[in-house]
């Protein structure tokens, strides 16, 4: 398995920093990336970070191709709890990419439409980046405990865990939808680059446990040491201790 890139920045405007440096020089090589987008609060600071860079003329992200990487069942684009409306609000429109240019997850979870999408992405040969957070209780994108690296785009029940954080997202638990439809982790790991992103001590022990771990379908994210290029870039509050070399 490759070895996953860690990087331990000192806080959250430092960790934005290098995740941009890293996503822009994706971009910049590959004018017409298809990139799937994260929602939750760490990947915030990076996107601000682009669209600065976008406003300031030295990056073009026009041309990529956004993949909403989860959506809440039952939940319309126009509600205010969309996860396509927050991706669309902090990421496409801030660096000018056109609506046309992104491709919803199968918000109702049909089986049939989400085979149909994961064999779409099969087909034009993957990601060329995803930008992922990381749960507390080790999911990417609404893999839930347990998740294997063969789990496929689908409509999945929400843990507790992940309902009481999001909660934060929304004013409280009661706000926050039962199911989700997510990107399987099949179809990350179909993705040239993997920039997963860690901030603060809640998340210090899960990422550990997800980039030097046993791979295990409890800890989802774990499941990401197989990608062909996995960057973890992590703040100090949310590493312990040294990084390998
Ligand atoms: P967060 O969410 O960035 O808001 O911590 C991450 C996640 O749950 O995937």
């Amino acid at each position: 398995m490759p070895e996953p890139a860690i990087t331990v920045l000192d806080g959250y405007l430092a960790l934005s920093r290098a995740a941009a440096d890293v996503a822009a020089g994706i971009l910049a090589a590959i004018p017409r990336a298809r990139v799937v987008v994260a929602t939750g609060r760490t990947p915030m600071g990076l996107y601000r970070e682009l669209a600065a860079r976008a406003s300031r003329g030295v990056l073009d992200a026009s041309g990529i191709t956004v993949y909403q990487l989860d959506e809440y069942v039952g939940i319309p684009t126009d509600d205010w709890r969309s996860l396509l409306g927050w991706a669309v609000r902090s990421f496409v429109e801030p660096l000018g990419i056109p609506l046309g240019s992104v491709i919803p997850v199968p918000a109702d979870g049909d089986p049939a439409a989400c085979a149909a999408y994961d064999r779409e992405v099969e087909r034009s040969g993957g990601y060329d980046l995803a930008i992922l957070g990381i749960g507390t209780n080790g999911h990417v994108g609404f893999n839930e405990p347990p998740s294997d690296a063969s789990a496929p785009t689908r409509r999945v029940a929400l843990s507790s865990a992940s309902r009481r954080s999001n909660a934060a997202y929304w004013g409280g638990t009661p706000h926050v939808p039962r199911e989700a439809v997510t990107i399987g982790i099949a179809g990350l790991l179909r993705s040239r680059t993997i920039l997963l992103v860690a901030s603060g001590k809640s998340k210090r022990g899960i990422v550990r446990r997800a980039v030097l771990g046993p791979v295990t379908p409890e800890v989802p994210a774990s499941c990401l040491q197989a990608a062909p290029d996995l960057r973890v870039l992590v703040d100090r509050a949310a590493w312990d201790g040294s990084v390998p070399t």
